[in-house]
């Protein structure tokens, strides 16, 4: 039986998991907090550091590696593998780059599809980002550090910076953390996500999905790791038309090309492209190089092709074209009261339903004696499939509704749509 080593401890890797389990593989998980989920579909649980692949048991049993979140890809987690012949679905670390560094992200875009990209200039001391308020304009200006932030780094003026000393302030504590930061023209429209599999050269995109990053409805408060999402039945978004999506499409091959030739290495995993439809056309907001958690949940609920297949294929350079369900998904995560702040609600029980509808994904949440307790992070996603998004968007609330503790959610996820 194909033994398949998941790292992470997420709703994205329950989703991933439970994707690997329908397949038949056998999972070995590894995590730093044993979730519930992804447990009761593994093999074997090793508890511990996501990068410190030595010190899981039986590794040279494994056939290959899905790395769930960014961080240990950047630490190196794909290398580590690598080198000791375990593929990985997941880029080593000089093209996980894309995601890690929103500078290295930036240039290479400059380069590869400079249109896709808003004015930037990356800034390494104050007198930079004097320069760079003056070419933006204050009052456009987006402060987006380069290293990794949990999606929560991001500051726009206007809405958590309100005026040049703020900008200042935050700019240059994000320098003197990571060394540099970007600074960029602030873009308007709305955003989408496109998922693909990556084998090195080709592209092949996953269902669309719109997600929900700020921590309030109506699109208030700060940015989270995602609130929820949704996608339709058809695999686009009505939003889009086809030569959006195709712009997209483009902008993430060129990327892909752009790594290969730069770095000399290829990328196989999955990239995630973030983008905006703006009045000018289509602008890459970031770029990720793993599932999105929520967007994993959306897509790999409803992929119909084995999970097995797929990762197999990234790693033979011969990436297969999966087929999904004709279905309308959507997500709500559950997170615990005070969630994104500090009084953030943390070790309080959670109650799920016996039985539900929808899919329940754990994400940071531990099971003690049976019960199961948050974290200071988002704690449940529940994630339902219907003929319409206005089906699976009352059967996801519905089930949101059932869950019991000190929890909060955003109630205008997919409404309207
Ligand atoms: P990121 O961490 O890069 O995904 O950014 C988090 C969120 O900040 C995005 O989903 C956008 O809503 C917002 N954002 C980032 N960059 C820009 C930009 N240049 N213009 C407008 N909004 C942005
Ligand atoms: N949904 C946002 C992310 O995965 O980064």
């Amino acid at each position: 039986m194909t033994r398949v080593l998941l790292i992470g401890h997420g709703a994205r890797e329950h989703a991933i998991a439970a994707a690997l389990h329908r397949a038949g593989v056998s999972l070995v998980s590894r995590m730093v907090m044993r979730n519930p989920g992804i447990a009761s579909l593994s093999e074997t649980v090793s508890i511990g550091d996501l990068s410190d692949v030595e010190a899981i048991e039986g590794l040279s049993s494994i056939d290959y590696a899905v790395v769930g979140p960014e961080q240990p890809l950047s630490e190196g987690v794909a290398d580590a593998l690598e080198s000791r012949e375990i593929p990985c679905v997941g880029p080593r670390k000089a093209v996980a780059r894309i995601e890690t560094s929103k500078i290295f992200a930036r240039e290479l875009l400059s380069e590869v599809a400079p249109s896709a990209i808003p004015a930037y200039v990356v800034a390494h001391n104050a007198s930079d980002v004097e320069t760079a308020i003056v070419e933006i304009g204050l009052e456009r200006i987006v402060v987006k550090p380069d290293g990794l932030t949990g999606g929560k780094g991001v500051r726009i003026f206007g809405e958590h910076l309100n005026n040049k000393e703020d900008v200042l302030a935050y700019a240059q504590q994000m320098i003197a953390r990571d060394g540099g930061v970007v600074l960029e023209e602030r873009l308007e429209g709305t955003e989408f996500t496109v998922q693909s599999f990556v084998d090195g050269r080709h592209v092949v995109p996953m269902p669309l999905v719109r997600d929900y990053k700020r921590a309030y409805d109506d699109d208030k408060g700060p940015n989270t790791g995602s609130m929820g999402s949704y996608s339709q039945a058809d695999h686009g978004l009505d939003y889009l038309s086809k030569s959006d999506i195709e712009s997209a499409l483009s902008i993430m091959r060129a990327a892909i090309d752009g790594l290969r030739k730069r770095t000399g290495l290829e990328y196989k995993g999955i990239l995630y492209g973030q983008f905006m439809k703006t009045s000018a056309g289509v602008k890459v907001i970031e770029f990720n190089a793993r599932f999105g958690d929520p967007e994993a949940m959306n897509v790999l609920t409803i992929m119909k092709t084995s999970a097995d297949d797929m990762f197999q294929s990234i790693i033979d350079g011969h990436v297969k074209t999966p087929q999904f369900d004709p279905l309308a998904t959507v997500c709500v995560y559950v997170v615990p009261e005070g969630y994104p702040g500090a009084a953030v609600v943390r070790d309080a029980e959670i109650r799920v339903p016996d039985t539900m509808k929808s899919h329940l994904y754990y994400a940071s949440v531990y099971e003690r004696n049976g019960k199961v307790y948050t974290t200071g992070s988002r704690s449940i996603g529940i994630l339902a499939t219907g003929t319409t998004v206005a089906d699976a968007r009352e059967q996801a609330y519905e089930d949101v509704r059932r869950v019991g503790g000190r929890v909060r959610y955003r109630t205008d996820i997919a409404k309207g749509v």
